[in-house]
């Protein structure tokens, strides 16, 4: 590390040890962390993203071992999976024990367990010798971190101090997985797909079967909007020319909703200018940059911002980010 950014570790774990948040960077996005056994720091998460305590924060560990003290059991299939893609974009759902409060599983018996892969992060966690919860470091709903200065942006008003450990290499949250005993289930996609998980659990022999219903229970948090950015997105699920989709659009804004579950939402009141977000049609780089796109776009004074899916979308490697789209949008044009 730099002089710098060693001066700035200190800080942040100066500021931790205090109780108070601190913005920490992870290979995802960026996290608003704070101690597991400082639930007055942990209350302050909330009340700085003004996060209902009904959405659950994932724990973030520095080893297996320290992921295992979180838990009332640690089944093979967590073995496997933890050895094959910790650190990493995968958080496993397991009964957690009684050093994780209600307040950060929101009163689930589980939690989400992860080791993210940043070497500043790691440093961090080792050091204080505490697992930290960090949910994403954004307002409720909105779009995630990709950058210390989206943080920055984000909490303007809030004073938080943000970890500068550049910008994240994976780009979208991490895939969450509920692992019973004997089964599993994708409560949340992301870049480690279905077919990855299975493979990995198939080559170390274990039996497990998918569960196919997973009671709202189980998996909250999951809203039909979420990572939206400050101008309405409109995700098209077939090619259309932009004059064609402006008529319709004049046809149909009514249907942008004012707010989606608490979070408010800018009116599309003019149809002027329209800013076509464009993937990389790499789905690792369409990833990392998903988000930054999306907050330029957003931030470039345009009425509306537009998607078009196309057809190799449809494969399971872009799932993780259509999901993000797909949630992030105000409007379907299909
Ligand atoms: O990549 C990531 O996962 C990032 C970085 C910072 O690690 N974190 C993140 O946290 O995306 P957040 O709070 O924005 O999303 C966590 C989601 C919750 O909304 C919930 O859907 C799920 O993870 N989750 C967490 N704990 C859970 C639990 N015990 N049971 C079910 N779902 C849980
Ligand atoms: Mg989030």
């Amino acid at each position: 590390m730099s002089q710098i950014s060693d001066s700035a570790f200190q800080q942040a774990k100066s500021l931790l040890q205090k109780g108070l948040p601190v913005a920490i960077p992870t290979e995802t996005v960026y996290g608003l962390a704070a101690p597991i056994n400082n639930l007055y720091a942990v209350e302050k998460i909330f009340s700085i993203k003004q996060r209902p305590f009904f959405d659950p924060l994932i724990v973030h560990v520095a080893s297996i071992e320290q992921a295992k003290k979180c838990v009332t059991s640690w089944p093979d299939l967590a073995q496997v999976l933890a050895e094959n893609f910790w650190p990493g974009p995968l958080t496993l759902v397991l009964n957690k024990n009684s050093s994780v409060s209600d307040l950060i599983s929101s009163g689930l018996p589980s939690v989400g367990l992860r080791i993210p892969n940043h070497p500043m992060t790691l440093k961090l966690i080792r050091e204080l010798n505490v697992p930290l919860a960090a949910p994403s470091a954004n307002k409720f709903g909105r779009t995630s971190p990709t950058a210390a200065q989206h943080v920055a942006d984000e909490f303007k008003n809030e004073s938080v101090f943000v970890l500068d450990g550049g910008p994240c290499q994976v780009g979208i949250e991490s895939t969450v997985l509920l692992v019973k005993s004997e089964q599993i289930s994708i409560l949340r996609q992301g870049v480690i797909t279905a077919s990855q998980i299975e493979g990995v659990l198939h080559k170390h022999q274990q039996k497990f079967t998918w569960i196919e219903n997973v009671s709202k229970k189980e998996s909250p948090g999951h809203m039909k909007h979420h990572y939206m950015p400050d101008v309405p997105l409109i995700f098209c699920t077939k090619p259309v020319e932009l004059p064609i989709l402006k008529k319709w659009l004049l046809q149909h804004k009514d249907q942008i909703p004012q707010s989606v579950e608490g979070v408010s939402l800018k009116p599309l009141n003019k149809l002027e200018k329209s800013q076509e977000l464009v993937l990389s049609h790499d789905p690792a780089l369409a990833a990392r940059q998903l988000y930054a796109q999306m907050r330029t776009l957003a931030g470039s004074e345009c009425d509306f911002i537009y998607f078009i899916q196309k057809d190799f979308h449809k494969t399971e490697t872009w799932s993780g980010i259509l999901d993000r789209l797909l949630k992030a949008s105000s409007l379907r044009y299909e």
